[in-house]
């Protein structure tokens, strides 16, 4: 994963951009309860309902010997990357950092820019706010 971050730069669009496409009056509290529904329907088989990942994440491998989901609750390496990052991982998986990529987070390309950053909305609210602070600072 720290490829990702070492290959993260110049390959990025901007999931900022869609963040200005939001109406301005919808509550943040909106967007994060959106993205809750999203994650629910799409991420939680794998990352779990609470975001907690899959105990043995930093070593296991699942019976097809691919690597196990992540917690992305704050515990694991989410906050490592930037936002543009993630939305890219979001909508088109880790092959776009790594084309010989076969493991099992694929990319969600039938949701929106909008939903995705709903998402991404939802799992920093998760965040201890010391750590939400240090990545507003860092990336925003
Ligand atoms: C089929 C299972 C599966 C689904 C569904 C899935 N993921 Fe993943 N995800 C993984 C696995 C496994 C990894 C670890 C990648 C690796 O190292 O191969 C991962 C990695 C990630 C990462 C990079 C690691 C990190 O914490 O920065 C993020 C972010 C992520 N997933 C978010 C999501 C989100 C959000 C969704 C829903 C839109 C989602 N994933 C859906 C299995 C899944």
């Amino acid at each position: 994963m720290l490829l990702v971050v070492g290959c993260a730069t110049g390959q990025v669009t901007g999931a900022s951009v869609d963040a200005v496409d939001i109406d301005a009056t919808v509550e943040a509290e909106e967007i994060i309860s959106a993205g809750k529904v999203l994650y629910l329907a799409n991420c939680a088989t794998c990352h779990g309902v609470n975001l907690q990942g899959n105990p043995d994440w930093r070593s296991g491998t699942d019976k097809d010997g691919q690597r196990l989901p992540p917690p992305l609750n704050g515990t694991g390496h989410t906050w490592h990357h930037s936002r543009e990052v993630l939305h890219q991982i979001l909508k088109y998986g880790l092959k776009i950092y790594d084309e010989k990529y076969e493991g099992k987070m694929i990319g969600n390309e039938n949701l929106t820019d909008k939903e995705i950053y709903s998402i991404l909305e939802y799992i920093e609210s998760v965040w201890p706010e010391e750590l939400r602070t240090n990545y507003t600072k860092t990336y925003k």
